[in-house]
């Protein structure tokens, strides 16, 4: 009698933290003006470190999560560690497209989080959602992306500009921010969040030209539209619907 009641407390117990924590997890959008992009070490000597992408794919992918905030006005801060070492200065198509934006270059902090600087830069903007990428994911993106979550920021890491050594890093870094709290997403779904309505501003007319620099399925898609419509004719065999 007592032994099955306290077999079911047992369980009871085992599986409640989990449940209540699976029921946390509700749908966090991205709110435009309420977000901040930060760049962490995305620095050409890092960069080569990166092995779960391909070296194109990856400068693209970072190039395009520098590019997305200026797109919607977000601000954008950005850091490195240690530029003047082995780790490198950011690619210069990165600092152009952010000239006069905070830039913390920090001597020794390997959490970004760690340096005076990069907090007062990150707590002026006055925005509680953060929009992050970095290189390794499991260092510079996951560390800052947990230090974040400590203070009750809404986190965002972006999965297609965070790299590291190996897809087995990726997925663990990636699953600790998840456990954390951390909303792991690609570039499409940060910029179709963020717009909301293809009938906003930015929407279409913005978008269409983004992705047509750094989405190519997508600017494809819509090139092949916009010549159909053009200068389309279909084929006799084709079905029209
Ligand atoms: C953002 O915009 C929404 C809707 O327009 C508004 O309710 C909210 O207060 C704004 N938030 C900030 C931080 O400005
Ligand atoms: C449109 O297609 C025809 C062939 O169907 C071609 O001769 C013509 O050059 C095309 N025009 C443009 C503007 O692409």
């Amino acid at each position: 009698m007592y032994f099955p009641i306290s077999v079911l407390t047992l369980l009871a117990a085992l599986t409640l933290p989990f449940t209540a924590q699976a029921s946390d997890q509700t749908f966090t959008r991205l709110r435009k003006n309420d977000t901040v992009f930060l760049v962490v070490d995305h620095q050409l000597g890092l960069f080569s470190l990166v092995r779960d992408f391909a070296p194109d794919q990856y400068r693209n992918n970072i190039l395009a999560h520098a590019a997305l905030p200026k797109v919607f006005n977000i601000p954008t801060i950005l850091t490195t560690s240690a530029e003047t070492g082995p780790n490198g200065p950011l690619p210069r198509e990165i600092v152009e497209i952010h000239k006069g934006a905070p830039f913390i270059k920090r001597n020794g902090e390997v959490n970004a989080w760690d340096n005076a600087d990069f907090r007062a830069a990150v707590k002026a903007t006055g925005k509680k959602q953060i929009v992050l990428a970095g290189i390794t994911t499991d260092v510079c993106t996951a560390f800052l992306a947990l230090s974040l979550r400590a203070e009750e920021y809404e986190v965002f890491a972006n999965s297609d500009a965070s790299g590291t050594f190996d897809q087995r890093l990726a997925d663990e870094a990636n699953d600790r921010m998840r456990a954390a709290g951390v909303t792991t997403m690609g570039m499409f779904a940060i910029s179709m969040d963020l717009m909301r309505d293809w009938r906003n501003t930015p929407g279409t007319s913005e978008l269409l030209p983004f992705f047509d620099k750094y989405l190519t399925a997508y600017a494809f898609l819509a090139r092949a539209h916009g010549a159909a419509v053009t200068n389309g004719t279909l084929l006799p065999s084709e079905a029209t619907s």
